[in-house]
């Protein structure tokens, strides 16, 4: 049996329930034409700043048996490098999503004005850059979170998204949710990495990574039930005009269902493309389609948001 795992995302069509997301292998022209190729169902490119960043110093990425820690600290080539590109990424024939991550207000009103001017799908900002050094995440700050929604949402049509952190606390859930609605935000994305966990090596006895002291965000299986509860969370606060993209240890299929149940419109793969490169998204897909076939469903709307009560 066929399963139908195209979705739509603020009205913008996806082939299928996957794409890359704003983190590995989606920095640079050849970086971004490889997800274009794969069988991700947009081309997410990583979070830009308003001027080019080298980012952390080395080694900021470290593998983990059931995931990562990164602290990249944003490297990317500056916002005006993916604008010029955004021509060409389209010509690549799939959505495209331009993540920008700026240090100020004032940073995000820029290149979020210069996006609303092209030709990009989506825009999504990013509130939730654990990895620079002497940078909180806007996504804490809730005053902040407003201050910038209200600005950043009144500056073109182009459906504007943000990139959440993982929130622990109901009371959290509640206030961001609240914060939201007031807004037209079209769709939020969560979870980014826990920001600031610690591997220590004990043989070394040293931190894994190097930046802020060995301090980065955790990937990959570790976060998938935190990712899975802010899904949630976020879909029984939320209304439907506020779609869902959920992120944090997608490596197979029935993760990406799991996901499914939870409410996710969408889903973003980062630890699992890093480790495994662009094939991920074929075979995740595949493994959703068979376990959904398996279970009967035909469409992603079977599942979606129905975690059925114990
Ligand atoms: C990074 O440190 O570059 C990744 C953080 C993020 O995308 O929020």
């Amino acid at each position: 049996m066929q399963v139908d795992l195209s979705t739509t995302i603020a009205g913008v069509q996806l082939d299928s329930y996957l794409m890359n997301a704003s983190g590995p292998k989606c920095t640079t022209w050849d970086e971004l034409e490889i997800v274009a190729q794969s069988a991700s169902a947009a081309v997410v490119t990583k979070s830009c700043t308003i001027e080019f960043r080298e980012g952390n110093p080395e080694p900021r990425y470290s593998d983990l048996p059931l995931g990562s820690i990164p602290s990249m600290g944003l490297p990317n080539l500056g916002y005006k490098a993916y604008l010029e590109m955004v021509p060409k990424l389209k010509a690549l024939g799939k959505p495209v999503v331009v993540s920008i991550s700026g240090f100020s207000i004032e940073d995000n009103i820029e290149m979020v004005s210069a996006f609303q001017k092209s030709d990009v799908d989506l825009i999504e900002v990013n509130f939730s850059c654990p990895n620079i050094p002497g940078k909180a995440q806007v996504a804490y700050d809730f005053e902040q979170v407003e201050c910038a929604l209200k600005a950043l949402t009144v500056l073109g049509d182009k459906p504007i998204g943000i990139k959440l952190a993982p929130y622990f606390d109901m009371s959290h859930f509640i206030a961001m949710a609240n914060i939201l609605k007031k807004f037209p935000v079209k769709f939020i994305t969560c979870v980014n990495s826990i920001g600031n966990t610690l591997i220590i090596d004990p043989v070394t006895e040293s931190p894994i990574i190097k930046p802020k002291g060995g301090f980065g965000g955790l990937c990959g299986d570790y976060i998938k039930p935190i990712g899975l509860a802010n899904v949630r969370a976020f879909r029984e606060l939320l209304t439907d005009d506020i779609q869902i993209i959920g992120v944090g240890g997608i490596k197979n299929g029935v993760d990406a269902f799991e996901y499914l149940l939870a409410g996710a419109d969408a889903v973003q793969i980062a630890t699992c493309f890093e480790k495994e490169g662009a094939n991920c998204f074929e075979r995740i897909e595949n493994e959703l389609a068979a376990f959904m076939a398996n279970k009967g469903y035909k469409k992603l709307s079977d599942a979606k948001g129905k975690l059925k009560p114990l």
